[in-house]
């Protein structure tokens, strides 16, 4: 039985801000700082699923002291992008993969799922109305963040009977202030970001609220990022605080690339897989291990490790430059931006941006 279509009530306002102020934004959009005129909202109910789905002028949320996601956090967050194709069309990078993910999370944390489709129709309908805001511009965005939380109130530890789906858009220059140039990284020991049967493989939000104290550790020795350890060992590389990892061992054609395998406490990427894709159509060796810190650290001293680094759909692709623990500290290759990372990230844009064939049927048209 194929799912019914569910109905959108379209209550479009128009923009607050002219054109020239849009402009103004659009050229120097940071991350997640402006938000688009409209969201999408759906609403639902335990006994009678999916309903008022709309679209509505971006507004605040109204909220009860006891909503239930405030106290026990049944929230789970989506990350995708809209890009501004050269004939000036807008079309989403993959976001039936992100769909999907939504509906692991949603498992995970005992909330409903929302049918893949009408997750793609709810991006779709805010990037059409709101198409004025994707960028124009090189590697700029239509940053857009799918979200669910419980709306039940009480205080009832339980599953909650009512949530809420929503869409915001937000354009997106580059994640980091710096651009490609390479971060600097702590590798945490002290706090785990996931440990096995937990929720690490969910996009919920509970995973970055624990990670927030590790992250203002690795700042405090002078890091731009924290890098999460397994939480058994505390020796395996997982990921970093909202990208996964690569490792580039050699170079030119030879290169092996590989990335941590997936134990079910790191985040499943959608640039991870995209980019084993694609690395191995650009004819490289791939592979997915686990890779132990001290063979990260052997690696970078014998020189067969040449390159790291970090993806995600709001960083793209960051060079690793350097790496500090508690143990010690070491550059990776000569610090700077390696040539197979630069080599990737350029054809994993060109996609996106509509610059190269889309051969894997990544991009949707809205
Ligand atoms: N790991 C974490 C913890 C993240 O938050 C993200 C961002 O979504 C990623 C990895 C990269 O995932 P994706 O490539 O799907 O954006
Ligand atoms: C993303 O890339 O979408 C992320 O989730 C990273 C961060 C902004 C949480």
């Amino acid at each position: 039985m194929t799912t019914p279509r569910i109905a959108f009530d379209l209550k479009p306002s128009a923009s607050p801000l002219g054109d020239a102020e849009r402009d103004a934004v659009l050229a120097n959009p940071g991350f997640g700082r402006h938000f688009t005129d409209h969201m999408v909202t759906i609403q639902w109910t335990a006994g009678r699923g999916w309903h008022d789905a709309r679209l509505e002028p971006y507004a605040p949320l109204q909220m009860d002291p006891a909503n239930m996601t405030l106290h026990y956090a049944q929230s789970i967050f989506e990350g995708l992008k809209a890009y501004r194709q050269p004939d000036g069309s807008v079309k989403v990078f993959r976001p039936e993969a992100n769909a999907r993910r939504f509906q692991r999370s949603a498992r995970r944390l005992a909330m409903p799922e929302l049918p893949v489709e009408t997750f793609v129709e709810a991006c779709d309908l805010l990037v059409g109305h709101d198409r004025a805001w994707v960028p124009g511009e090189g590697e700029a965005s239509l940053y857009l963040r799918p979200f669910m939380f419980a709306s039940e109130v009480g205080l009832g530890v339980k599953p909650a009977d009512q949530y809420t789906f929503v869409v915001i858009a937000s354009p997106a220059g580059p994640y980091f202030s710096g651009g490609v140039k390479p971060v600097s990284v702590w590798l945490s020991e002290e706090y785990v970001r996931a440990a096995p049967g937990g929720t690490g493989e969910a996009k919920c939000a509970g995973n970055y609220a624990a990670s927030l104290v590790a992250q203002a550790e690795a700042a405090e020795h002078g890091c731009d990022q924290v890098v999460w350890l397994d939480a058994v060992e505390r020796r395996y590389i997982e990921e970093m605080g909202g990208m996964n990892l690569y490792f580039v061992y050699g170079s030119g054609e030879n290169a092996r690339i590989v990335t941590p395998e997936l134990t079910g406490t790191l985040l499943p990427g959608i640039t991870r897989e995209s980019l084993l894709r694609i690395a191995a159509d650009l004819g490289y060796e791939t592979g997915e291990t686990r890779i132990t810190t001290d063979e990260w650290r052997q690696g970078n001293a014998d020189g067969s490790l040449t390159e790291v680094f970090a993806c995600g759909t709001a960083a793209v692709i960051t060079p690793v430059g350097e790496v500090k623990s508690a143990r010690g500290h070491w550059t990776v290759g000569d610090g700077g931006a390696g040539e197979i990372t630069l080599r990737l990230r350029e054809a994993l844009l060109a996609i996106q941006t509509g610059r190269a064939e889309d051969k894997h049927g990544w991009m949707h048209t809205l």
